[in-house]
């Protein structure tokens, strides 16, 4: 954390005004370069009161999803958060510090994102300080083949973490799309650099639409995204989200290294939108049609098709039939 973190960090959980002396000798400088720091941080639009004979209290923290307000909700390991006001896309700069050597469990959030990457070669909607745009390195010591079930582990670990909010049901549809009422509220989007038999590294990345109105969403996509705001009509505190979200990630991709996907799939399954409808999967091998069985152990969907017979579906896009 920088010295501002850290300043926000100890006013937010002293509980009491902390003076200036205090500050400047826990961060080892002077009273002065402690006031130059308040200065900037009432810049970035903290409230910090100076209460006579007393000390700083911290009145109002920004809605931002920086180091410094996601430190008092954050409960896992993974603790270094690189954030930024605004970049083209946290997946470049995550596989970035990933090539640099930026450990296992390095996040990178943005506030806006002017070049957001769906799946499938799409672009994510990416408007400025309302929603969640993240990306996790990770390393997991995987064959390249088993890495589509790390997004699966994140779609169950998006969903549990929007459980938690009050009048939110969740759905997944194969493999990764998050849906609130049937409309897409989070995605999922992985992307490995490997040899043929080992994992160099995986950026995991997450957009999660939180604090959306309607009208940040382009027309074209009004029908069929949603944010928490609009399916509760409620606004959520995003820090408390994101940490959620990263303790409920970081729990289960644990579990799925130490045990397979086998640990995750049944809470995946329980989320599932699928299990018993008539879909239409479009994959590189081609059109199958069938009713959804459920999920194979390692997360291939299963099909029965109209002649009984069994099909295993490893990649593709999911249409329900009417
Ligand atoms: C999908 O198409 O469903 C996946 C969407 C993934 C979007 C997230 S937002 C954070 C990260 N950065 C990106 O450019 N994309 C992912």
């Amino acid at each position: 954390m920088t010295p501002r973190e850290r300043i926000v960090a100890w006013l937010r959980t002293a509980g009491a005004p902390l003076s200036g002396e205090e500050l400047a000798r826990r961060l080892g400088c002077s009273r002065a370069a402690v006031w130059k720091q308040i200065g900037v941080l009432r810049g970035l639009g903290y409230r910090i009161e100076a209460r006579r004979a007393l000390g700083y209290a911290l009145a109002r923290v920004p809605d931002r999803l920086g180091p410094a307000e996601l430190e008092p909700h954050l409960t896992g390991r993974w603790r270094d958060v690189r954030w930024l006001a605004e970049t083209d896309s946290t997946q470049r700069v995550a596989r970035e510090l990933a090539r640099a050597g930026a450990p296992e469990g390095t996040v990178v959030i943005a506030e806006a994102q002017t070049a957001g990457r769906g799946r499938l070669g799409r672009t994510w909607h990416s408007p400025r300080g309302v929603n969640l745009y993240c990306s996790i390195v990770l390393r997991p010591a995987l064959p390249p083949a088993a890495v589509p079930q790390v997004a699966l582990v994140a779609g169950a670990a998006v969903a549990a973490a929007l459980a938690a909010t009050p009048g939110v049901e969740p759905r997944i549809k194969w493999p990764n799309d998050v849906l609130i009422d049937g409309r897409k509220v989070a995605g999922v989007l992985t992307e490995m650099e490997a040899e043929v038999e080992r994992v160099h590294h995986v950026i995991l990345g997450i957009g999660v639409n939180l604090n959306a109105s309607r009208s940040a969403f382009p027309p074209e996509l009004r029908e069929r995204a949603t944010s928490v705001l609009l399916a509760t009509g409620h606004r959520v505190d995003r820090a408390a989200v994101t940490a959620r979200l990263l303790a409920a990630l970081e729990a289960r991709y644990g579990r799925f290294l130490e045990g397979g996907f086998e640990v995750v799939r049944s809470e995946w399954e329980s989320y599932s939108c699928l299990t018993g409808t008539e879909v239409r999967v479009t994959s590189p091998d081609g059109e199958v049609a069938g009713r959804v069985a459920g999920l194979d152990a390692d997360g291939a969907l299963r099909l029965t098709r109209p002649d009984g017979t069994t099909a295993r579906i490893v990649a593709g896009e999911v249409t329900l039939r009417g």
